[in-house]
């Protein structure tokens, strides 16, 4: 699914896949403004430890944190180059992922596959020490490091030409969903919007009318920056042709699943339109392509294992394709959800197998749970109006009631039920800063996607909020409760 993102919860890089096998999911891209992309690959950080030219002044006194990655469960380390880290700062951000802070103590260089440098040349930057040994890892750390983190890929020689290299991993920053009316194909009949258009979202959960292939109607380009795309291999199959094959029903029914999928924005990355390799489970994967799925995700397809993480379009906004009700979205969810569960008894395998299995959607599944705590360090919205967060520039903001769920991924997770105030940095903007934005006030070059038009209801004096401030979709990096006044 979508899954595959990355996340760093403020500063961790995750790969969010959308499998949970994955670990991860995507979702989350990251930001990075333009500035500091320019800035870094321009600069090219300081590969072991020294400040960037902004942070002359603090020298060699280089603060660090070490810890496992939740979504990787892999070493990384933290270096915290920009001259605007503060200690209260560092100390709040290793906190968050529960590492082992090291005040003045660069990252050790040993077993280093690459550095990830986000906000590179700002006085913000970050730089995310990747550790290992297996240069298989490269391409999904390059893929996380500049599609979610928003970051520069510094590879070590162990990573050096592992990796596919830049092209199709499109921008760093999340593209949000977008309508795509165009007329049809000339072979093609008529398109069922206004003028006979077809029109089709541009997001990883949605489709375009039944029959027609999706790559003819949006473009996957926007699909790489929503999730990690990279190639994976497929589950292995049987080298006996399957002998389902001979059964005409069996084939028609592959067929109908075949053409479902070719519809929806799945097949951007579960196909050879994969630029750099297909991800997993493909659809042209010799013999029967069912094969090249695991167990895993076919449970996905059955509905045995639930990935509402990963997000969903209503079917009459989505051309009649269904993702709440299958895994595979489709025009049909019940006779998709078969499919799959016979898939399954084919296997051997039976609901019960699933029922312990976490839910899909990795890092966007555990944000979709988060329990936030109290702020600190300041963070709320100030009776002056201003707001406060740690963690760097951001993407979205959002003060929401206390007791509300957590923003994820569009397009239905992004804006839940208690919002009172939320505002966006445009794709190719520059990501706000803490104390830049008064509640209430859409600073310039932002748009304020809560309420849709007009001021947001008054925070009332001695009342509790959840402020949510993220680096990029599926990215938070404050997440917490004050009450104002
Ligand atoms: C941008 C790329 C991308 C898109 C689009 C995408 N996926 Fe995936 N998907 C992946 C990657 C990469 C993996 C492999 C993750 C891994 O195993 O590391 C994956 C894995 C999976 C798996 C296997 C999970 C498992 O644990 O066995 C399923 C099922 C899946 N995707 C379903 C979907 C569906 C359904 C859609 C469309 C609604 C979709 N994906 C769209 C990239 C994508």
């Amino acid at each position: 699914m979508f899954d595959s993102i990355k996340l760093r919860s403020r500063g961790s890089l995750v790969v969010l896949l959308l499998g949970p096998a994955c670990t991860s999911d995507p979702a989350g891209a990251e930001l990075d403004d333009e500035a500091s992309e320019s800035g870094e690959s321009g600069e090219s950080g300081s590969e072991s430890g020294g400040g960037s030219e902004s942070d002359t002044s603090s020298g060699s006194e280089l603060d660090s944190c070490n810890y496992t990655s939740p979504f990787t469960n892999g070493a990384e380390c933290r270096e915290y180059i920009g001259a605007a880290w503060t200690e209260p700062d560092v100390t709040a951000d290793c906190t968050q992922v529960s590492g082992e802070l090291g005040l003045g103590e660069p990252c050790s260089i040993a077993d280093v596959l690459g550095r990830c440098v986000v906000d590179g040349g700002t006085d913000w930057q970050i730089d995310y020490v990747i550790y290992g040994t297996d240069p298989a890892s490269c391409s999904a750390q390059e893929f996380g490091c500049e599609t979610f983190a928003g970051g520069t890929w510094k590879p070590t020689p162990t990573c050096e030409g592992a990796s596919g290299d830049g092209d199709g991993d499109g921008g760093s920053v999340f593209i949000q969903p977008t309508l795509n009316c165009v007329d049809p194909l000339p072979n093609e009949p008529i398109g069922q919007s206004e003028g006979g258009q077809v029109c089709t979202w541009q997001a990883i959960a949605a489709s375009t009318e039944e029959g027609r292939y999706y790559p003819d109607y949006a473009s996957c380009d926007v699909i790489y920056t929503q999730r990690p795309y990279y190639a994976a291999p497929p589950a292995v199959a049987p080298v006996e042709p399957d002998p389902r094959l001979d059964d005409p029903s069996y084939v028609a029914e592959l067929e109908w699943v075949t053409s479902q999928v070719e519809a929806s924005a799945c097949v951007c990355c579960h196909s050879e339109v994969a630029p750099k390799g297909t991800s997993n489970w493909y659809i042209e994967a010799p013999n029967n392509w069912m094969n090249s799925f695991y167990d895993t995700g076919l449970a996905l397809g059955a509905n045995w294992i639930d990935s509402t993480a990963f997000g969903a379009f209503a079917p009459e906004d989505n051309n009649g394709f269904d993702r709440i009700h299958s895994g595979i979205p489709s025009t049909d969810p019940d006779r998709m959800v078969q499919f799959f569960r016979d898939e399954l008894s084919y296997r051997g395998k039976s609901e019960a197998d699933f029922v312990d299995s976490t839910p899909f959607g990795g890092p966007l599944y555990t944000q979709m749970i988060y329990e936030p705590t109290a702020c600190e360090n300041g963070e709320g919205v100030g009776f002056d109006g201003s707001l406060i967060w740690t963690g760097g520039p951001a993407r979205y903001v959002y003060v929401l009631a206390a007791g509300s769920g957590n923003p994820t991924v569009p397009p239905n997770l992004d804006l839940p039920a208690g919002t009172i105030w939320r505002i966006d940095v445009p794709t190719e903007g520059t990501p706000v800063a803490s104390g830049e934005v008064d509640f209430g006030t859409t600073p310039a070059g932002l748009s304020q996607r809560f309420p849709v038009a007009g001021a947001p209801a008054a925070l009332v004096a001695g009342q509790q909020y959840y402020l949510y401030v993220s680096k990029d979709v599926g990215v938070p990096i404050t997440r917490c409760l004050f009450t104002y006044g």
